[in-house]
């Protein structure tokens, strides 16, 4: 029965205004409504891009959706990430960075998260945790480990139903970052590689994460994303 949904899904996208179509879109709002997704990866992966294409194919599938930036989305929350992006605040600990993540986080989990999942909406989040164990974990060298018994103690839920990785390697990245670099941005290449390592160790650990690779070009990267996404629920 699940192989059955998963091949008229597929379809669904094909034969749009057929009646079968009209049957498996609804199958697919089903699937998909009140669903966590993160979209999350190295600076320069084209997260935020891809996150705007996924949302705008699930409300063209006729999904209820909520799409929403991590740090920010919130008056307080960027107000946080103003002050965690300010290349200024040189003298910032990796401590500071984790709490003060964690707590843009428990607002934008408040304000805007745990309605729109409560109003049955597919959240579609750049952005979570994924981020704080590999930036602040992995690579600030506080632990992953650490970083999620944090997470336990202060979120009302940590993981997502799924959390996508866009995989892409430095020097793609970094060519892909052609202005002015924030506080995070600017850590130089030793760090970014271990937030690109943190990330895949987090991803082979973790059953509800996938890698899609982002190197390619934005359509065929938002295509895989899409199978992945269908194949996953
Ligand atoms: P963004 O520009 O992709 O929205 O992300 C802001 C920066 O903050 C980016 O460099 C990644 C970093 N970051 C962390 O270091 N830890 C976190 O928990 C999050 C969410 C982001």
């Amino acid at each position: 029965m699940l192989c059955y949904c998963r091949t008229v899904t597929y379809c669904s996208i094909q034969f749009k205004n057929g009646q079968f179509g009209q049957k498996k879109e609804t199958l697919l709002k089903e699937k998909l409504q009140g669903k966590f997704i993160v979209l999350d990866g190295p600076d320069g992966c084209g997260k935020s891009t891809q996150a705007e294409l996924l949302t705008r194919w699930l409300k063209d599938q006729g999904v209820p959706t909520g799409s929403f930036r991590d740090p920010g989305d919130t008056a307080i929350g960027e107000k946080i990430r103003e002050i965690l992006l300010n290349p200024e605040h040189l003298a910032m600990s990796t401590r500071t960075e984790l709490l003060l993540y964690m707590a843009a986080r428990a607002q934008l989990w408040a304000e805007s998260i745990a309605p729109a999942l409560q109003e049955n909406r597919c959240v579609v989040l750049d952005r979570w945790l994924s981020s704080t164990c590999a930036y602040q974990g992995y690579a600030g060298g506080f632990g992953a480990d650490k970083v999620i018994g944090i997470a336990a103690d202060c979120l009302e839920r940590i993981w997502p139903d799924l959390t996508i990785i866009l995989d892409v390697d430095l020097n793609t990245a970094s060519g892909r970052l052609d202005r002015q670099l924030d506080r995070m941005e600017a850590k130089g290449d030793g760090y970014h590689q271990k937030v690109r390592d943190g990330f895949l160790q987090l991803a082979k650990d973790r059953k509800d994460f996938l890698v899609v690779d982002a190197t390619a070009e934005v359509e065929k990267v938002h295509k895989s994303l899409i199978e992945e996404v269908n194949i996953f629920f």
